[in-house]
């Protein structure tokens, strides 16, 4: 069965079982502060599970791209060493809430696995949860009995808390859990080992599939466990390694999903996959890692020094220098390989397909930037081992392979593999040590505290009104502390809030929380999934009471300002520059506007001129606002609404249009009732933000009458100081013909008082045993005169040794100049005399044997310099 199939029949295989296909949601998380990465195909159902949202459906099934390589789950050095562990990978899942629990989970596996994949009974073998003392809770006597009733009793596998006990972080919804492990080896080898010692052994051929984890839990920041308000079913079976089982492969490299993959590259390389273990390990690692790279940054998270774009950095370089060392690419090549995934990914996952051109285009740069760095790192070693012959040691230091590491992407086993082949050994000692440092770094900086909920009144849901109003009655339902370096910080979750919560780019809304007694500042409101957070200056003395909670208008009015702007240029950007222009990112406050957004080239002054006149044109036409709230996303489509690439949209969506021929956009953002609210649109700003990618900044309303007045007044001040001439720009570029007439002017009084002390000079050599010497003191505008002099003295003298010792701007300098034949001749050096005589003027300096320089701080230390120069070579 190819995996397509596999994929398509585990769907509807659960649709019959009444379950809702979902999309898998994006890879990359936003609103969440405890996860970068969707790392399970639970992520998106997280708040159904914790009881803060309602779930739309109680059954649903899908496939869900995960990525594994930070946090809790991380995977990223196995990968490719071993032949079943991967970044990026898709999770088949099945989900109740609240509705069936481990019977119909448990006995729907078994007949999918068997009775429809064909699965032999005899190859698999299941785990169910033992218990824990520290959790107080003892063995999950239910899932026992119901394996019990499907599978013999010798098949089944007691586990712990660490393989059967689900978390998704260290807080969170968790659960026992009943693995599926599947034995893949040979009926020989079989026989020989039974196949339950090897379950939760790193096996390679003895592998976990299925993972049924039953929701019971919820993980609070005290380490303690809560029961949910209800028992769910969260399934995760791991697609690459099923499609492997059913496709009877030893690796999951084998099988349909990374063949093509594997050829293509085998290709290119001109090498074999499959015969060597160090060019295989390289093989799998670019076949695995280009997936994870072009489906992140299909979900708008491009490389970058930061967080989750330094993850995908960490990968790309990680694949690029694999095929640098062992396939012998020095040129980009990973780039190549997104048609691939394009043509094998692209009807699951429309938007690698969509988005193939730009993807490639990302890859290509980063490749390209990081092979010239990886070739700085060569010479940087070639440095590095000649320093170390010179001082006659043999080890490089440990600080030095992890800089190696850290900056140029060197692993230890290249750098060590170098070390050998120059005779040297390297300090792996030190290298752990500095790995491990920087490791607790990197985690401590990650760490983002949470601290628990104290619940007020969780019965009353949440209800958003701040599209409609500025102000409303409200009730603090729940509230927390969180404690971290900084200080502690205030949160709370209101009944109702007029506050909109910073998403879609636009910031969150502050204000007043008003009680009869008290009133607190909101500072910010966040999302958290799908709560609005607000942050609060302090906790309310009485947090039961009755708030009035007000938006600060005026901030809002003017980010409202903004946003709408934003939705303009979005749509005049298309105009003007094509369909291509894809929005990556934003950001919408009350003071300006940032834009993100595809394309391979620079604006020409003129594009921003026919941006900022359609945009103009726009607000001068008061186009009102047009907003549907509920609309099916189906419907939205067919109507042309521009989406965002990895965003998550749900089944109803909100549409904004403003014009329904110029702009149709989703967004939950607020805006201005009509255009000509914003007044005025100007672009401050035009730049390069990430390869592929432009962004601009500007500027609307008050803001941009500000930076007009600003400019005018400007102008005013530049004319007042020409004394108000009538042509402002004559007046400027005739002063600018006279700055330049007069520094030639300058110039050749230079030259021409030069060339007068350079006759004196000429005077002034002393003969003497095959030398002509000449030591004086002279006063010149600049350095390059006083070489020039120097140079010229020598030149018109047959063995010369010049010594000059120039007084410039205020500042002593020395210049010696040695006609060549004396160098040897008379053994004179110019550098080692420089040094010498710079003692005088408390400075240093040096150059080569004929021509050496020196600057000094002691003006005074000249008529020394002189005097001690006479005495050493007159
Ligand atoms: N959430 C479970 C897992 O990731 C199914 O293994």
């Amino acid at each position: 069965m190819e995996a397509k199939k596999i994929r398509s029949t585990f769907i509807e295989f659960f649709q019959s079982k009444q379950h809702h296909y979902v999309p898998s949601s994006p890879i990359v998380v936003k609103n969440d502060p405890t996860l970068m990465f969707t790392n399970a195909g639970m992520n998106q159902f997280k708040d159904a599970f914790l009881g803060n949202e309602i779930a739309k459906y109680s059954r649903v099934a899908n496939s869900q791209k995960c990525l594994r390589v930070s946090g809790k789950h991380n995977d990223l050095e196995e990968v490719g060493v071993d032949t079943y562990h991967h970044t990026m990978f898709e999770m088949l899942g099945n989900w109740s809430f609240g509705d069936y629990f481990k019977k119909e989970a448990i006995e729907w596996a078994w007949e999918l696995l068997t009775e429809v994949y064909g699965l032999e009974k005899d190859r698999l073998y299941v785990s169910v949860f033992e218990g824990d003392t520290g959790d107080n809770l003892g063995l999950d006597q239910e899932a026992y009995d119901l394996w019990k009733a499907i599978v013999p009793e010798d098949r089944i596998i007691m586990g712990s808390k660490k393989d059967n006990f689900w978390e998704m972080g260290d807080v969170g919804p968790c659960g026992p859990c009943s693995e599926i492990h599947v034995d893949l080896r040979s009926d020989a080898e079989r026989a020989l080992v039974a196949g339950k010692d090897l379950v939760n052994n790193d096996h390679e051929q003895v592998i976990e599939i299925w993972n049924l984890v039953f929701m019971q839990f919820n993980r609070v920041s005290d380490g303690s466990l809560k029961p949910l308000p209800a028992t769910h079913v969260d399934t995760g079976m791991g697609f690459e390694r099923l499609v492997r089982a059913i496709q009877h492969k030893s690796s999951n490299y084998d099988t349909d999903l990374f063949a093509p993959f594997l050829a293509a590259l085998a290709k290119k390389s001109e090498k074999v996959y499959g015969e060597d273990l160090p060019t295989d390990i390289a093989f799998r690692v670019i076949v695995d890692h280009i997936r994870a790279i072009s489906f992140t940054i299909a979900d708008g998270q491009l490389p970058s020094n930061n967080k989750a774009g330094y993850v995908i950095r960490r990968i790309l370089r990680r694949a690029v220098r694999y095929g640098y060392t062992f396939l012998g690419f020095q040129e980009p090549f990973l780039y190549e390989l997104t048609s691939l995934i394009a043509d094998n990914f692209g009807d699951i996952f429309p938007e690698v397909r969509q988005q193939q051109e730009f993807i490639a285009k990302v890859i290509f740069e980063e490749e390209t930037s990081f092979l010239r760095t990886l070739d700085n790192g060569l010479k940087m070693l070639d440095q590095i081992k000649a320093e170390l012959s010179e001082k006659g040691e043999k080890v490089i230091p440990g600080k030095t392979a992890f800089d190696l590491y850290d900056t140029f992407g060197f692993p230890l086993d290249l750098t060590s593999l170098i070390a050998r082949e120059s005779g040297l050994s390297l300090d792996e000692k030190g290298f752990t040590l500095e790995m491990e440092a920087q490791k607790t770094r990197s985690r401590a900086a990650s760490e983002s505290e949470t601290g628990d909920w104290v619940i007020l009144n969780e019965d009353n849901g949440v209800e958003f009104v701040g599209y409609d109003f500025l102000k409303a009655h409200a009730q603090i339902i729940k509230y927390r502390v969180i404690s971290d370096k900084k200080g502690d910080k205030y949160q709370l979750v209101l009944d109702k809030t007029p506050f909109y919560a910073e998403s879609g780019g636009q910031v969150g809304d502050t204000g007043w929380l008003i009680s009869e007694t008290e009133k607190v500042k909101v500072i910010d409101t966040k999302r958290e999934n799908d709560l609005i957070v607000h942050f609060v200056e302090k906790l309310p003395a009485n947090p039961e009471a009755q708030f009035g909670a007000e938006v600060d208008a005026e901030k809002r009015f003017m980010t409202e300002n903004n946003h709408t702007a934003t939705h303009l240029l979005q749509s005049a950007l298309k105009v003007v520059l094509g369909d291509h222009i894809q929005q990556r990112g934003s950001l919408v406050n009350q003071n300006l506007l940032r834009f993100d957004f595809s394309h391979f080239s620079k604006l020409s002054d003129e594009e921003i001129s026919q941006v900022e006149d359609i945009v103009n044109e726009k607000i001068r036409q008061n186009i009102p606002l047009s907003e549907q709230r509920n609309m099916p996303i189906e419907e939205a489509k067919k109507q042309g609404a521009t989406a965002l690439f990895g965003e998550k949209y749900g089944d109803f969506v909100r549409v904004i249009t403003f014009d329904k021929d110029f702009s149709v956009e989703l967004c939950g953002g607020t805006h201005v009732p009509q255009t000509s609210k914003i007044g005025l649109f100007k672009i401050i700003s035009e730049a390069s933000s990430a390869s592929g990618v432009r962004r601009i900044e500007a500027i609307t309303a008050k803001s941009a009458e500000d930076y007009f007045r600003k400019q005018e007044s400007l102008v005013k001040e530049i004319q007042e100081l020409l004394k108000n001439p009538k042509d402002l720009m004559k007046s400027i570029e005739s002063l600018l013909q006279e700055r330049n007439d007069l520094k030639k002017e300058i110039d050749s009084l230079h030259m021409e008082k030069a060339s007068g002390v350079k006759v004196e000079l000429l005077k002034q050599f002393v003969a003497g045993d095959g030398i002509n010497t000449l030591i004086a003191q002279v006063e010149l505008p600049n350095a390059d005169s006083l070489k020039k002099l120097a140079y010229e003295l020598k030149n018109e003298t047959a063995n010369a040794f010049v010594i000059l010792a120039a007084k410039i701007e205020d500042k002593p300098q020395i210049a010696v100049i040695i006609d060549e034949e004396l160098i040897t001749g008379k053994g004179l050096n110019a550098g080692q005399i420089v040094r010498e005589l710079a003692k005088e003027i408390q400075g240093g300096g040096g150059g080569q044997a004929f021509f050496a320089t020196a600057g000094g701080k002691n003006l005074a230390g000249l008529e020394n310099v002189v005097a001690k120069a006479k005495e050493l070579y007159l």
